[in-house]
């Protein structure tokens, strides 16, 4: 059933060939998915690999049981949404070389159990907010080699176990601000082989366990000191390859940093005091810069090793510091080698003593002979200190885990400085007031399938710094607001998949700083202002699939800088325009899988200036769009998700200059005149945009790109279609209006892409 249910969305237009259907009734009568026809399956081991067998979907008879499914090498264009729904048991998914260029939100959904999701080698250019949706176990994730420009914040927040994130070759130019937030566990992260030249200084914010990171082959002309001073665990960074020239004072402040790498740099000024604030430095790695002179550093007594071969350094008067530097300290030890004067070319800066270097030069030769060693001791041990029976506490990254461990009770004793504590499924059933005792520095709190459905007032008072709390996936039926006591940091709440009916009125104002809420999954019928009193801060609000019929005119009003607003899979019959009415920062909305019949003109108009994004996607919508729809925000818009409704006309696009992308799929488009705009509209874009034609009967299933639009004149006739046309005379207006503005470009393009039938 599951299958069946999944397929249109693998399927897009196709239709199933009979073999697939044939598969999947053997596989019902047997009890047991067969294994795709271009795929091998090792049932035994839960392994099916596909690799380059030209698939041009996600195959759909995969065994459920599957662990490891490898589709390297085909052609699969898009991952749509919920594309794994029927193998939830994946742990490894392969899909490199896929040509796939879209992953559409919620795409791996349902992956719960994945640990490492390969993408590398595809042409993916945006992630989407939600593309990684539901990868909570995710530890690994391969991006390299794409075509990324753009990530939009939050797409990494529900990857708190990643550790490893490969982002390399892609076209990133910008980092904004909190961009990787919510990767609680990440170790190494590679960025090298983008085109950034710049970050915001809070980039790399909420990154409190990463130790190693790549940023070579960048565009960095200047050290972003302020970002990378938010790394405060960093062990390892690599800036080779980008073009700086200096490294001023005090510019770089990592106090974990050990090993640095800025190898192939245009360096040419190092100020002493570069590195004054990186009190573990013990490796620089500043080959093939364009130094010729390098003082002494100061501060760095950790040092152990600078190599700067390759490096244009003058074995003059000038290096005297630096080679008394060499002489004072016997631990660091520095690889230089003299570019001039001639009679020094290549001999090593340490082979030379204090009197040979001179500004008056004057040749000689020296020797002293080399030491052998370096350090890699970074490992420490587990000591004695605390931890719970049956957890696991890692004192040096500060996580403590104690998931899937059974546990009737939550267990006490943690180590009072551990910054994450993951207790994922285990049977509490309740949380006791006072549960986490001690715990001041707990940033992230992980109680996701615990069959939790009583928590008490106080249960989590103490915890002072918890930013992230998370209580999906349990069995809560309601919610005593007090429960929220001392959590004056709190910012992401995730209260989804629980049996919660309604937001306790009063719980914002013990939450002053939510940022993000989510409740989706809930059986929420109604939304009223009670509920969201005092949620002035919040910027994201998550009610997707809560069967909401109502939501009051005045529900939304306490949160003016709501950004992103997600009701779509409810229940409501019409757009909740006097609740958006006061949504003036609105920047995303979805409506999607709502039985909504009909858009209003003006619908959006509250938030004409700030919209982005709208999801207007999956509603059966019959009656059409009124040519007033958009107004307002038509400009503004990026992206706008029409497809899958029962749309046979829309008004022209052309005031839609910002759009990047436009789904239109799945619509019944009536090819007649009246939508000649949209042809000529979809010609002069740079979008792909698929649209497919119902009528007139003899065009049904051509796109509309191609279809003839027959006996048109240059501008739609005033033939009435059975196409619902509120202002008939006001759209027609703008359409002629527009068609004569575009029209010599046009009947180039057209001529030279149809070939024949432009009405000019
Ligand atoms: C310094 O760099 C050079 C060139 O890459 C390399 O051959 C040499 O081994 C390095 N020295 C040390 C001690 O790592
Ligand atoms: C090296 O040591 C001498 C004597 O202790 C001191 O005068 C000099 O400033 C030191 N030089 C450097 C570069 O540390
Ligand atoms: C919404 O309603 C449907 C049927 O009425 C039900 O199956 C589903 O579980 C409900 N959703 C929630 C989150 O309660
Ligand atoms: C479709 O039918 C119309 C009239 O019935 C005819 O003029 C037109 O050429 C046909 N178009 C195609 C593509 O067959």
């Amino acid at each position: 059933m599951v299958f069946l249910l999944q397929m249109p969305s693998h399927g897009q237009s196709r239709v199933p060939p009979l073999w697939t259907l044939a598969a999947i009734l053997a596989a019902l009568a047997v009890g047991t998915a067969a294994c795709p026809p271009d795929c091998i399956c090792d049932n035994l081991h839960g392994v099916v690999t596909c690799i380059r067998r030209r698939l041009t979907d996600i195959p759909i008879t995969i065994p459920q049981a599957t662990k490891e499914l490898d589709i390297r090498g085909n052609n699969i264009d898009t991952i749509a949404t919920g594309a794994f729904l029927p193998i939830p048991y994946l742990t490894h998914l392969n899909l490199q070389k896929c040509n796939i260029n879209h992953l559409r939100e919620g795409a791996f959904r349902g992956l719960g159990r994945l640990i490492s999701l390969n993408l590398g080698f595809n042409n993916v250019e945006l992630i989407y907010q939600e593309t990684f949706d539901g990868l909570y176990s995710l530890e690994q994730l391969i991006l390299n080699n794409n075509k990324i420009e753009e990530i939009k914040p939050g797409a990494f927040s529900q990857l708190g176990f990643l550790n490893f994130l490969n982002l390399e070759q892609n076209f990133l130019v910008y980092l904004p601000p909190l961009l990787f937030q919510g990767l609680q566990q990440i170790k190494y992260m590679r960025l090298s082989k983008n085109m950034i030249n710049y970050m915001a200084d809070e980039a790399f914010a909420g990154l409190w366990t990463l130790k190693r990171l790549n940023l070579d082959s960048n565009e960095l002309q200047y050290l972003p000191s302020e970002a990378l001073s938010r790394l405060t665990t960093v062990v390892r960074l690599d800036l080779s390859r980008n073009p700086m020239t200096s490294l001023g004072e005090e510019s770089l402040r990592m106090g974990s940093l050990k090993h640095l790498t800025m190898d192939d740099t245009f360096l040419q000024d190092l100020a002493a005091t570069a590195f004054v604030h990186c009190p573990v430095l013990s490796m620089i790695n500043l080959r093939n810069s364009q130094l010729q002179v390098i003082e002494p550093p100061v501060g760095l007594e950790a040092l152990r090793m600078i190599n700067l071969t390759g490096s244009p350094i003058q074995c003059n008067c000038f290096m005297r510091p630096f080679r008394e530097w060499m002489n004072n300290y016997t631990r660091p030890r520095a690889q230089v080698f003299c570019s001039d004067p001639g009679p020094y070319h290549g001999e090593r800066l340490d082979s030379l003593r204090l009197v040979h270097l001179r500004c008056d030069l004057r040749p000689s030769d020296i020797e002293e002979q080399e030491e052998e060693e370096v350090n890699p001791a970074n490992r420490p041990n587990q000591d004695g200190r605390p931890c719970p029976d049956h957890c696991d506490c890692k004192h040096e990254l500060r996580h403590s885990s104690c998931e899937g461990k059974r546990l009737r009770k939550i267990p006490k004793g943690f180590p009072p400085d551990s910054h994450l504590l993951d207790m994922r499924y285990n049977e509490f059933h309740s949380v006791p007031r006072g549960s986490f005792p001690d715990m001041k520095q707990l940033v992230s709190l992980h109680l996701q399938n615990c069959g939790i459905h009583d928590v008490h007032a106080g249960a989590f008072r103490g915890l002072k710094e918890l930013i992230y709390l998370y209580l999906s996936f349990n069995e809560m039926t309601s919610l005593q607001p007090e429960i929220f006591e001392g959590l004056p940091d709190l910012t992401y709440l995730y209260l989804d998949h629980n049996k919660l009916s309604s937001i306790p009125k009063g719980t914002f104002r013990l939450l002053p700083h939510l940022f993000a809420l989510h409740l989706e999954h809930n059986p929420i019928p109604q939304l009223t202002e009670e509920n969201m009193e005092g949620a002035e801060k919040l910027r994201w609000l998550h009610l997707t699939g809560d069967n909401l019929t109502y939501i009051s005119p005045t529900a939304l009003q306490p949160m003016a800088q709501l950004q992103k607003l997600f009701l779509d899979h409810n229940k409501l019959t019409a757009v909740p325009a006097a609740a958006l009415m006061t949504m003036s920062s609105l920047e995303e909305l979805k409506l999607s899988g709502n039985p909504i019949r009909q858009i209003d003109s003006g619908a959006f108009l509250p938030m004409a200036g700030s919209l982005q994004h709208l999801w207007l996607n999956d509603m059966g919508w019959r009656r059409g769009i009124s040519d007033g729809a958009f107004e307002g925000v038509s400009a503004g818009l990026q992206s706008l998700y029409l497809g899958n409704n029962r749309l046979s006309y829309i008004p022209s696009l052309d005031n839609f200059r910002n759009l990047h992308t436009i789904d239109l799929l799945h619509n019944p488009w009536d090819c007649d005149c009246p939508l000649l705009h949209l042809r000529r509209w979809l010609e002069s874009s740079n979008l792909k945009v698929r649209a497919v034609c119902n009528l007139p009967r003899n065009v049904t299933g051509v796109s509309v790109k191609a279809a003839p639009f027959k006996n048109c004149k240059g501008s739609p006739p005033e033939k009435t279609q059975d196409t619902p046309k509120k202002t008939k005379a006001g759209r027609t207006g703008v359409a002629r209006k527009t068609i004569k503005r575009l029209k010599p470009k046009r009947s180039y393009n057209s001529a030279k892409r149809s070939g024949r039938t432009q009405a000019q």
